[in-house]
Order: C-alpha cells, then structure tokens, then sequence
C-alpha cells in the first residue's frame, strides 16, 4: 500500500446530503465463507469492496473457490461443498483483517490439508490464543509464533464438538468455533459474556444449517449440509458512525444515511450518543434479509459528556474511536470503564487515541480499561494512525472542529473497511484533502 496522509479542516458550512456508507464488512466476510462451503452458487450484494473483504475472497479463491465480481459491490460465489475446498501451497494472506484470519482459522481447522494464515504489521500483533485455544480442545492442531500470527493449521485433524464458556465477549472467536463445529463430531455449543454480534448464526440458519441460537447462546452440531443462498449486504453501521459523530459536533448540519444494518448488537453507540444529547432519528426500519435496516437522520446538537453504561461497550466496541472525538469537544466529562479489548483492535486504540488528542491539545487519562476525557476545544497537530483505518477516520472528524488542520499520518489502512470514505466525506462538506 501506498502512504497517504490527510489533513483534515473546518469546513467552510455545515455538513449536508445524504451518505450512502459501503456495505458491512462483518456480513461480507461470513456471507463469502458460508457461500464457499455451501453446494451450489449464491449472489452476494452489497458486498463491502474494502482490502479486508477482498482478502478474505483472494484466500477462498486460493482454496479452489470459484468467486466472479459481475459489478462493484456483487459476487457470484460458486460454492464447493463443505469438504470441497483445496490446499494451497502458498501462505493465504489476510492482509489487515483479524475477523478474515480468526474465522478462517476455524474453518481450516476441519480441512484435510494444511494451511499457512499471514497477515501485515498490525495483524501480525493481534492475539490469537483466543481462537487457537479452544480450537485445540476440539482436536485442532494449530501452531502460532508465540500467540501472534503467522498461524499453521495442520489439517486432517478429527475435530469434536464443544461447551466452551468464551472469557471475553467476542464474535469473531464465537464465530471461528462454530466454523470448525460444522465439522465437529458432536454438539459445539458457545456461551458468551455477553451477546456479541449473531451474523454468524443468523447466515447458516439462512444457509439451512440447523442452528439453536438466542442472545449469549449458540449450539450447533457437524455432519449437515450448506445450500447455496442470495446475500443483501446492508450498509455498514460502524461507517455511518464517523458520519453520526461528525453531524453532531458540526453546528448546522444534517446528514442521512440510508439503510443502514441497525443489528442491535451493533448500535451502542446511538444509544451512547443519544445519552450524550444527540439528535439521530431512525426512519424507514424494515427488515431485509433477516436483519433490521433503517435510515438514519443525524442532526446538530450540543454534546455532553456521560458516564458511559459499560453494557454497551461490546454493542459499541468498533466505535470508541469516533465516541473520542465526540467526548472530547462535549461540554463536560465522559467516564469510559470496561473496554479494555480495545487495545487488542487494529490497534491499541485507547492509547492511540489518547496520544492523538493529547497532540491536539484534549484533557485525556488513559486507564487500562477506558478513558477519562474532558471535553474542550481542539487545536491543530499532526497525529498518527498506526495502521487503523478507524483511528485515521476519527481524526478526521478532529479537523471538522479543531482550530487549525489536523494532519494524520499514512491513512491508506481507510480502504480496509472503507474506500471512498475521502470522497464521501467531502461530498458533505468535509474539508479533507490528501497531503504528501
Ligand atoms: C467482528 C467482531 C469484533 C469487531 C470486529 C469485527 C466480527 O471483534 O471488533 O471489527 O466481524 O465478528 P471481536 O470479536 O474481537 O470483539
């Protein structure tokens, strides 16, 4: 990837339009997994054309996956059956994607051959005995490079279902054990701190995998079949996010955002944001494919800071980047316990940001599990992304009112969950411009 910094601005007038944000990369990456190991051949759309998703589809490709991109935002998935999937000689590269690498390695873990999982810098320091741990209670054999990636999974290892009680609240390792439960012996059932994000549970059952799930809960057991099936992909709700942010702290400004995924494991941050005095109204809610979907209206208001309600942090837990910025230009103090995790994300996002807005000039204690933060005016500063496409978008929202430019480095990680974020955003009023 090329390096790319930004410098975002004020805007000359307030935030206008409507912003039609990519599709989910969460949905994407399962709906093109389910598809690859299902009979038959299933149409995706609304397919996030992000470098993650991409990735996870260059992987199953590798796998002798047959995968056709009709138009942007579509794929055709020729599924191979859930024991038609190939070797590959070469290392399947997940690039930045821990949700690719940690769900793969729960469906290469069933596989009759071996496999070799890399990734770049920030994924190659992400944790992975989560995952690695319980996959070996079901007979997985899996080496790591001291619990960090690159991953070798030794194949033709018979697996067998599990009870495992996860110790932190995760999706991406309940999902990875319920990949290699399809081809368990047995019952693979998973029980949560917390209800975690169920897209997994929700597609196989669309997949026609019998599946007993409710929240905090999932059971399943090997030995059925996948069928092919047709996946609409809504827009993804952590994009809209920067969006939300941004038309609350720019006075004047109102934005929509149409259909976008409201899974109620995922929108914390409304209800943070809400709690804070925002004004976001949802319009339009119906489901479609399974899902609830909405528009949301997002318009100026003053902020406040709050005593964060730690039963919405894994409802929010991709979002704290952009709750910084809003935090730190509320009137007031915001508390954030309980969301220690983020500092195992793309980065360690609670000292990434804390460094950040220290630059900018914001009242931030960093605790080991959240932030202090004392809402105030933002100055002008150079910042560092460290390789996270959302730290890089929050900063963004900085500039929009910050008293001078705010630079941030190496933003080119954005196209990971987001491509076109720069041009979306300007479409509205941003004053973001490329720099070098
Ligand atoms: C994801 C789960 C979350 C989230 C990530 C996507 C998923 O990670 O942060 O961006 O698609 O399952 P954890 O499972 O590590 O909480």
């Amino acid at each position: 990837m090329n390096r790319l910094d930004w410098s975002s601005s004020r805007p000359r007038r307030p935030l206008h339009g409507s912003v039609r944000v990519p599709g989910d990369k969460s949905v994407s990456h399962r709906a093109l997994m389910l598809a690859a190991i299902a009979d038959g051949e299933s149409r995706i759309r609304g397919f996030l054309e992000g470098e993650d998703t991409r990735a996870t589809a260059a992987v199953l490709a590798q796998l002798g996956v047959r995968i056709e991109t009709p138009s942007a935002g579509e794929r055709v998935v020729h599924g191979v059956g859930l024991h038609g999937l190939r070797g590959s000689s070469q290392s399947l590269d997940c690039g930045n994607a821990g949700t690719g690498m940690r769900l793969l390695t729960g469906l290469l873990a069933g596989q009759a051959f071996d496999s070799s999982l890399i990734g770049d810098a920030s994924l190659s320091k992400r944790p992975m005995r989560r995952v690695t741990d319980p996959l070996a209670l079901m007979g997985a054999r899996i080496d790591t490079r001291d619990g960090l990636p690159p991953l070798q999974v030794h194949g033709g290892q018979p697996l067998h279902g599990i009870r495992y009680e996860l110790p932190v609240a995760s999706a991406q390792v309940k999902s990875a054990l319920l990949l290699a439960g399809l081809y368990g012996v047995g019952e693979t059932e998973i029980i949560e701190p917390h209800p975690t994000r169920d897209y997994t549970e929700r597609m196989l059952a669309a997949f026609g995998w019998p599946i007993a799930f409710e929240p905090g809960r999932a059971k399943l057991e090997g030995g059925h079949a996948l069928r092919a099936t047709d996946v609409n992909v809504p827009a993804d709700f952590s994009s809209a996010a920067f969006f939300l942010v941004a038309a609350s702290i720019v006075p004047g400004s109102e934005l929509r955002l149409p259909a976008v995924g409201l899974n109620p494991r995922r929108t914390g941050l409304l209800h943070a944001l809400r709690l804070m005095g925002a004004d976001i109204t949802i319009e339009h809610e119906c489901a479609s494919g399974g899902e609830p979907v909405g528009d949301l209206l997002v318009r100026h208001a003053p902020l406040h800071g709050v005593e964060l309600p730690e039963s919405l942090v894994p409802d929010m837990i991709d979002e704290f980047p952009a709750l910084f910025i809003a935090a730190s230009v509320a009137g007031g103090r915001t508390v954030i316990r309980g969301a220690a995790e983020l500092r195992v994300k793309e980065s360690d996002r609670i000292a990434t940001m804390a460094t950040g807005l220290r630059t900018l000039g914001a009242a931030i204690e960093e605790t080991p599990d959240g932030a202090i933060i004392h809402g105030g005016q933002l100055g002008s500063g150079s910042v560092e992304s460290h390789l996270d496409h959302r730290i890089a978008m929050s900063f963004a929202l900085a500039g929009l009112v910050a008293s001078g430019p705010v630079r941030i480095d190496d933003c080119s990680h954005v196209a990971t969950s987001f491509p076109g974020f720069l041009e979306l955003a300007n479409g509205c009023g941003f004053a973001l411009q490329s720099v070098s």
